[in-house]
């Protein structure tokens, strides 16, 4: 798998996400099998590029290249700026955003939305490419099929994009009047794979190795994106790797694993965000972890009330011993999903 001159470990991406797939994030997954991890969304309102929340997204300290920065906006030669501040500061592929469905990013006319603008889209691919290609960093672009089913346009766009420049183009296979609803469909990103040279990476409600396998070998895509099924279960990246490569289930991670890995992604975690924040945002990724294993909305709950870094990683140290002294491996755990469009339109209009 290659994005310009770089070559990926293998054909398993993390989607981004913003409010999740920050840099202590990314690098869990890739340790645990992904072999490509999309920063979030980064705006391109230069007066907020001070900020701590861009800051904190631009962060990539000790991150494996390639460092793919996602960049989101609406005006054409801001985008390209955006592009050349992060190629500045470390970006060696810039990804447009064309997938965010969040209100907030939409009546900007950002996100989803511009595939609803065909000549502003094209016209932000363009002066993007412009920037990016004599510094030799490819540009990547992330859609959905369209903005509703009646106007369904990936594949025209798709052309466009690819005549334009774009490196690698993944499609979230549902619309814009979707959000999050309704069930990912593959059609389009099969049609779009076969009209274009170029890599296409199909998403969308890949949540288990037979998944990946069927959405493969339906769409003929070049590579996988994993999202949501990726929260609090990291190593779903290393579990489809073992089942593409060898038809057969890797065993669940042990209990004690499980809460290694854990305990590592948050102290990574306060690295990031200090104490006072990152005992809070680390609630999310506790949760998810937690999910739908028994015990677990309890547990979520009480660590909900604890405000202290030390306090929250000795909870979770003494919640998975309990749980070892009944499971040698994770049980398999209920998948929940139904808070993604509000988590979404947060994260994504922030
Ligand atoms: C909390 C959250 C934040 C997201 N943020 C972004 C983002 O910043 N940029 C983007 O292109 N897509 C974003 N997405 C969409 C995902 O990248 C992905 O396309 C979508 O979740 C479908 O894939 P999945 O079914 O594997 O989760 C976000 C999704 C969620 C749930």
């Amino acid at each position: 798998m290659q994005i310009g001159p770089h070559s990926l470990p293998n054909r398993l991406f993390v989607a981004p996400m913003a409010g999740v797939t920050d840099r202590p994030f990314r690098q869990l997954c890739r340790r645990l099998g992904a072999g490509y991890a999309v920063s979030e969304m980064v705006t391109s309102r230069k007066e907020l590029w001070g900020s701590l929340k861009t800051s904190r997204r631009a962060d990539h300290s000790g991150e494996p290249g390639p460092i793919a920065v996602q960049i989101a906006g609406t005006d054409a030669a801001m985008m390209a700026e955006a592009a050349a501040y992060n190629i500045d500061r470390g970006a060696q592929i810039i990804d447009i955003n064309m997938g965010c469905p969040a209100k907030k990013v939409c009546n900007k006319w950002a996100g989803s939305a511009l595939m609803r603008n065909e000549a502003l889209a094209l016209e932000i691919v363009e002066a993007v490419v412009a920037v990016c290609a004599p510094c030799g960093v490819p540009v990547t672009l992330k859609m959905r099929t369209g903005w509703s089913a009646d106007e369904r346009n990936a594949l025209r766009l798709a052309r466009l994009f690819e005549s334009a420049g774009i490196a690698m183009l993944t499609i979230h296979g549902r619309t814009r009047e979707q959000g999050y609803k309704g069930l990912a469909e593959y059609d389009t990103i099969a049609a779009v794979k076969t009209a274009l040279t170029i890599p296409v990476v199909a998403n969308g409600d890949i949540d288990s190795p037979e998944k990946a396998r069927d959405v493969l070998a339906y769409t003929g895509a070049d590579a996988l994106m994993i999202g949501r099924a990726a929260q609090g279960r990291p190593w779903i990246f290393r579990e489809v790797a073992h089942f593409l490569a060898t038809g057969e289930h890797l065993a669940a991670p042990s209990v004690i694993e499980a809460r290694d890995v854990l305990t590592e992604h948050l102290h990574d975690h306060y690295g990031l965000y200090g104490e006072l924040s990152g005992v809070r945002s680390a609630r999310k990724h506790i949760g998810w972890a937690v999910r739908g294993l028994p015990g677990g909305e309890a547990f979520r709950q009480h660590m909900n009330t604890l405000e202290r870094c030390d306090l929250q990683l000795q909870a979770l140290r003494d919640w998975f011993d309990e749980l070892g002294q009944t499971h040698d491996r994770l049980p398999p755990a209920e998948a929940a999903n139904d808070d993604d469009e509000v988590q979404a339109q947060e994260a994504c209009a922030a």
